[in-house]
């Protein structure tokens, strides 16, 4: 069906590009990944691509540094094997947190990351939900840069939770615009918690605006849950505000450090999460829902290909 299309996965997330092949209806491309003795990471792409539309699946989550290396170490193997045109595949883009100079003597590290990824041969960047939208600038060549909130958002309408109960949070002032997206789609009152932060693992939720909480049902959305400080802070504000079930959303599950321990022991319903990346059995905790986003990987990797409307998914 697809001339030329190639869907090759690194080993960050086999699994997630199985579920794209499937979509597709197309069996990933045979590719070899070793380390040496020495931590060298080998690759060798053992079919012919010459000529092919290649896609690489290869969230860049942790081992952050592991998994971004092999990324560029696949791009360059498809480049020096003729490929025609090579698209990163980056359900999560690693780094993205370091997108500005917020002290002095500080790297924008995801500029060089996506220096890096531009350099190593990627044509194209099809990527979900960064942290910030204008980190696509930050590639010189086409990003398509989808949004995992009608795939989140279709996970609670099939809930059926009532519209005149709930209330919409965002856990930080950088979420305001996704919560209220989120709110045009599912309704509800709009909320905000202050959030101040003070190192990588430590911040300070105290003040919540907007409302009313008491006795409705809460959903906060988030781009990500690393360590969990910023979200079981924000859902410890909206149960001090009475809040009487709260669901927990973020479409990047990192959830390092003591993350797990933090979401078990928080007052939360359900934590609806997205597969851009994948979870061991020990993060699985039983209150995590995990919503797939390989049809619109897919989809997206389908109308690229074809030349096509991305932004159409969206529209
Ligand atoms: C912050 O701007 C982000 O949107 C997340 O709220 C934050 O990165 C999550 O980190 P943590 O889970 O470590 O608080």
């Amino acid at each position: 069906m697809y001339d030329h299309l190639t869907l090759i996965s690194g080993r960050a997330h086999p699994k997630l590009a199985n579920e794209i092949g499937d979509y597709l209806g197309l069996s990933l491309g045979a590719i070899e990944i070793w380390n040496f003795p020495d931590g060298e990471i080998g690759v060798k792409i053992n079919q012919n691509i010459r000529g092919c539309d290649v896609f690489l699946i290869q969230p860049t989550c942790p081992p952050v540094n592991e998994n971004l290396m092999e990324l560029l170490i696949m791009i360059d193997a498809c480049k020096r094997a003729s490929a025609a045109r090579i698209t990163a595949v980056i359900p999560y883009f690693g780094y993205a947190r370091q997108d500005r100079k917020d002290s002095g003597r500080v790297p924008i590290t995801a500029k060089l990351t996506a220096n890096l990824i531009v350099n190593a041969g990627a044509d194209r960047v099809l990527t979900v939900d960064l942290h910030a939208a204008q980190i696509q600038g930050f590639f010189d060549v086409p990003v398509d840069h989808l949004y995992s909130a009608p795939v989140l958002d279709d996970y609670f309408k099939k809930l059926n939770l009532p519209a005149d109960k709930l209330v919409i949070v965002s856990p930080d002032e950088g979420s305001i615009k996704r919560t209220l997206q989120h709110l045009q789609h599912l309704g509800g009152e709009l909320a905000i918690v202050d959030k101040r932060r003070f190192s990588a693992t430590q911040t300070k939720q105290a003040h919540l605006i907007g409302g009313p909480i008491d006795g409705r049902i809460a959903l906060l959305f988030d781009d990500m849950i690393t360590t969990g400080g910023s979200i079981t802070g924000a859902v410890n504000v909206v149960q001090q505000f009475g809040a009487a079930e709260i669901y927990v959303c973020a479409t990047h599950p990192v959830l390092c450090g003591k993350a797990v321990e933090n979401l078990g022991a928080a007052p939360i319903k359900e934590i609806v999460v997205s597969n851009s990346i994948p979870l061991s059995p020990q993060q699985m905790l039983p209150n995590i829902r995990v919503v797939s986003l390989a049809p619109l990987l897919g989809e997206a990797i389908k109308r690229i290909h074809k030349n096509e409307s991305v932004s159409y998914l969206f529209d």
